[in-house]
């Protein structure tokens, strides 16, 4: 018998870092995606006929339809993100299909985009870099334009997961003081120091800078909205590196045209890469294309947990990173 017929089919649906299509072609019959592109869900069904497993990214939308025209031989989605919110688990867990994600591996890369967001924001990078390419720098002025002070303000912090808690560590060395709203308190000794909000309103006017580090989920999505933005000081800050759709986009361009809001520091988008083209025009806004975990190390250390899961998952045991039993 030939080692491939042994080995479980997977279907790859998008390109990977090399060391990780390495190792998926070690152990499986690898369906993988040498030209990157982007399958239609019709594709994504048909490519993944006679496939045991699916490793899918947020690129693709695998909605309850989607999965329930699944081929009945696929048995695990292992997606490469921390983010699940492009699987529909519920309708997953209905069709006896294993789902799992890549916690942990990405909390550095996505909290250091979370900070380069605030420092950003507040610093005018954005038109500071406009001004230097398009030739617009004129003398040295001491009034102006002035960004806005980092260094020993408030931080709200929306979801005090790992990726909350790692901008916390990393906002501390700016002396900045930690607010939080997540469901639940952290147990004291991972506070270290930073205030629990047990709702959001109650956090909110306390922040000169919010930063959005929860998943999006029914409770979360659109909350960031006009009332709540006005319950931030006038003048503060946000940043989103979690999910585009946790804000209201024509609250927060108000917002940012109104001048309520100093700036906002944007990594995420609804709707992304279509977002909303009012964004562009906004000198007051940083904008980033989805770049939180968008390092080689840490893309390959996704790669590599992805596959922990697939292989526990044909070895017959649970997966790690399950999510749903
Ligand atoms: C994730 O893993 O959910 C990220 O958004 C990808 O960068």
């Amino acid at each position: 018998m030939s080692a491939s017929i042994s080995r479980p089919r997977l279907l790859v649906s998008r390109k990977l870092p090399q060391d990780v299509e390495t190792r998926i072609e070690q152990s499986y019959d690898a369906r993988l995606n040498a030209t990157d592109t982007l399958y239609r869900a019709d594709e994504l069904i048909e490519h993944a006929e006679n496939c045991g497993g699916l490793l899918v990214t947020p690129t693709d939308k695998l909605t309850g339809e989607v999965i329930r025209r699944l081929p009945a031989s696929v048995k695990i989605i292992a997606t490469f993100s921390v983010g699940f919110d492009h699987i529909d688990v519920a309708a997953a867990t209905e069709r006896g299909i294993r789902v799992t994600n890549t916690p942990d591996v990405l909390t550095d890369a996505t909290a250091d985009i979370a900070l380069l967001l605030i420092l950003g924001a507040a610093r005018g990078a954005s038109w500071g870099d406009r001004t230097v390419r398009e030739n617009r720098w004129g003398p040295w002025t001491p009034t102006g334009p002035l960004g806005v002070q980092v260094t020993g303000k408030r931080l709200g912090i929306y979801g005090m997961g790992r990726i909350g808690q790692a901008v916390a560590r990393r906002a501390r060395a700016f002396d900045m003081t930690i607010h939080y709203h997540s469901r639940h308190a952290l147990p004291q000794p991972l506070e270290q120091g930073a205030r629990y909000h047990a709702t959001l309103d109650e956090m909110l006017p306390q922040c000169d800078f919010l930063s959005i580090n929860c998943a999006s989920t029914p409770e979360t999505r659109s909350s960031i909205d006009a009332d709540r933005i006005a319950l931030l000081p006038d003048g503060a800050i946000i940043v989103n590196s979690a999910r585009g759709d946790i804000i209201d986009d024509d609250a927060l361009i108000n917002a940012l045209q109104s001048g309520k809001l100093a700036a906002a520091g944007l990594d995420v988008f609804k709707g992304e890469p279509d977002i909303d083209p009012r964004y562009r025009s906004l000198e007051t806004a940083f904008l980033l294309p989805h770049l939180g975990s968008a390092t080689l190390d840490t893309r390959i250390a996704m790669g590599m947990r992805a596959l922990d899961n697939l292989d526990e998952f044909f070895a017959g045991k649970r997966p790690k990173d399950s999510l749903n039993g």
